[in-house]
């Protein structure tokens, strides 16, 4: 199984150290035998969240939706201000079941309270995740030149890229197992195609 990973990145600031660090993290995964693509909020505009047009009608939100649906895995990455990664998230629940999430803030706070927030709404759609976040501080993980400097957060981004590796693909695994099977004692029994 060739694990398919979205990155979604949500910094309003074209050089973003988080979506710098996203793209830093996928690129370890590429290498690792995955398939990643990067949906970068700043580049593609998703309107706001309207429950009345709900069927993700548009061209462009079709085409998220679609990558949305065609992830396994997902890298949710904001800066302390999260309100563009929150509308992204409100499009979507289903969606997110039975697939496996790892967060990382760029802050000079550490960000904790942000990957809760989103970690509540994944829970929320029965999505999992990893039970860590990774923090970039701007000024002091990276150099002048704009490369990592710090080699903990170079350790734990190789981490992060492995850990959602194995347990995406334990995770994935099982939910399209049970998915299939007439099992009625899982939480993705709710999921199956009712005929
Ligand atoms: C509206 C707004 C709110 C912010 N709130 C905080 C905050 O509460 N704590 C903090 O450390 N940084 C805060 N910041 C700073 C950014 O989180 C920080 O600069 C981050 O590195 C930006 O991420 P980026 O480089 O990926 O764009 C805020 C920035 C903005 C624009």
């Amino acid at each position: 199984m060739k694990l398919k990973v979205l990155g979604v990145g949500s910094s309003m600031r074209e050089k973003s150290y988080g979506t710098k660090t996203l793209k830093i993290v996928l690129e370890r995964m590429e290498k690792l035998e995955t398939e990643t693509h990067l949906l970068d909020l700043r580049k593609v505009k998703m309107p706001t969240f309207d429950p009345n047009s709900f069927m993700h009608s548009g061209k462009r939100l079709r085409e998220i939706t679609e990558e949305v649906n065609w992830a396994d895995v997902f890298i949710l990455t904001t800066p302390d201000y999260h309100g563009p990664m929150n509308n992204f998230l409100d499009h979507y629940w289903q969606e997110f079941a039975g697939k496996t999430f790892g967060y990382i803030c760029a802050s000079h706070e550490k960000g904790l309270t942000v990957m809760d927030q989103m970690r509540t709404a994944v829970r929320q759609c029965y999505g999992w995740s990893l039970p860590y976040g990774i923090s970039v501080n701007a000024e002091e993980d990276f150099n002048e030149a704009g490369e990592i400097g710090s080699s903990l957060l170079t350790k734990r981004l190789r981490m992060l890229a492995r850990d959602l590796i194995v347990y995406g693909k334990l995770i994935r695994k099982q939910f399209l197992q049970d998915l299939s099977s007439k099992e009625s004692d899982t939480f993705a029994a709710r999921y199956r195609l009712r005929t």
